[in-house]
């Protein structure tokens, strides 16, 4: 049991990682819980996107194509974060946004599957992931259909093509079982894509050990890649060769500097790229990922771990009184990096926090969020926000139009 901020002190002294935090910007006055939204800047960030600009981009120009690395920067960041997710190198390519790689792995698998006509996923996932699948199945045909978690297995019939899964929710934080899930997928003929957008930086993965055919992700939330960073997607081996997608630009071509007429796919991943690369946010991604040098992802999830039960047990403490209800899973492994509590003043109350430095999100209609990312996230900053919570809602300090007035982005 957590009960004052010297048991917190205690537990950072001992964390093993505690150093990590150093290789990030931390911006003054700022308790940063949101890094499930957008990381922080990595350090190693600013000097790589100077060297990009003053060098690479204002004298090489268009020679830093070649001579730059920049031609490859797709798969060579791509094979870095395949090893946060349990991949082989050449089975994951940076590209577009996870929408879009989303649009391009559903519309591949369905035509891997021709004889099935389902894209089966869960109600309360991400929009964009059932936006995608409901636009790939109008296109194409197919049906979209969504069910809540435990009716899951059993909507899998012999018409489903694709279980498409968030392995994290956005919304509760709470974590599948991947493994199991794929296998059970599998058993009935369908194949599986994972949205790991709320995964990968946060606990160890093993995509391959544990058979999933595709996933994609983004690289702006625990993998620090910066504002709108490209995403990432994995194919398993197995389907490289009859990956066939609809989105097929010049830079997926075979050979695209031969300018053909028609279009001929590139070997494995390489087929999965479409257009020109947006160069500066795909080095920024590839800078920022050195800050998972050397580390164990076996540590950070048993970081991850600690961090969000000490949020959960001073949040019955002290916060649940306010009127708010926990509505992340009480059992430590069941959650991913964050914790969301649900109240009917959400979105004032995240707004009053914000305003006295401690920065989460809220999802509507009544939730409000909060992530700790464990590379740079302490237990004592888990108890000064709890103390922070504490103190708005005591002195209603949300409760002026203020805060109670809706920004674009929330
Ligand atoms: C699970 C999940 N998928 C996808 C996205 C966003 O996709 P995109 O990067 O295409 O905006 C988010 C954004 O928060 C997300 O939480």
């Amino acid at each position: 049991m957590i009960a004052t901020r010297d048991d917190c002190l205690a537990l950072d002294t001992r964390d093993s990682i505690a150093h990590l935090r150093d290789r990030f910007v931390l911006p003054a006055g700022i308790n940063y819980l949101d890094g499930n939204s957008l990381g922080l800047l990595p350090k190693s960030v600013a000097p790589r996107l100077k060297q990009a600009i003053e060098h690479e981009w204002a004298q090489g120009l268009i020679r830093s194509w070649n001579d730059a690395g920049w031609y490859r920067a797709p798969q060579r960041v791509g094979a870095k974060i395949a090893k946060l997710i349990g991949a082989g190198a050449a089975n994951v390519i940076v590209t577009d946004s996870t929408s879009v790689d989303l649009f391009k792995v559903l519309a591949a698998a369905l035509r891997l599957h021709p004889g099935r006509s389902k894209i089966l996923a869960l109600n309360g996932d991400f929009p964009t992931d059932a936006y995608i699948a409901g636009g790939v199945a109008r296109f194409s045909g197919a049906r979209f259909v969504r069910v809540d978690a435990n009716d899951l297995i059993a909507a899998i019939d012999d018409d489903v093509a694709i279980v498409s899964l968030t392995h994290v929710n956005y919304k509760s934080g709470l974590v599948h079982d991947l493994r199991a899930l794929t296998q059970a997928a599998q058993a009935k003929g369908a194949l599986i894509v994972w949205d790991l957008s709320h995964s990968t930086g946060i606990m160890p993965l093993s995509l391959e050990a544990d058979g999933a055919d595709f996933a994609v992700g983004c690289g702006y939330k625990y993998l620090n890649g910066g504002p709108g960073a490209p995403a990432y997607v994995f194919v398993a081996e197995r389907h490289q060769e009859k990956f066939d997608h609809p989105l097929n630009g010049w830079l997926g071509h075979a050979d695209p500097f031969a300018f053909a007429g028609d279009f001929a796919p590139a070997q494995g991943m390489d087929k999965l790229l479409t257009g020109t690369p947006p160069i500066l946010s795909l080095l920024a991604l590839d800078a920022a990922l050195d800050a998972f040098d050397g580390v164990d992802m076996h540590t950070v999830r048993a970081k991850v771990e600690s961090l969000t039960q000490t949020f959960v047990e001073l949040a019955e403490e002290r916060l649940l009184r306010h009127g708010f209800d926990l509505i992340s899973p009480r059992a430590a492994k069941m959650r991913g990096g964050q914790v969301s509590l649900a109240h009917p003043e959400g979105y004032a109350i995240m707004q009053a926090l914000i305003a006295r430095g401690l920065i989460g999100d809220y999802r509507a209609p009544d939730i409000v969020r909060f992530g700790f990312a464990p590379l740079y996230t302490r237990h004592i900053d888990v108890f000064d926000a709890v103390a922070v919570i504490d103190d708005v809602m005591t002195a209603r300090a949300w409760d002026t139009p203020q805060f109670k007035a809706r920004k674009a982005v929330t």
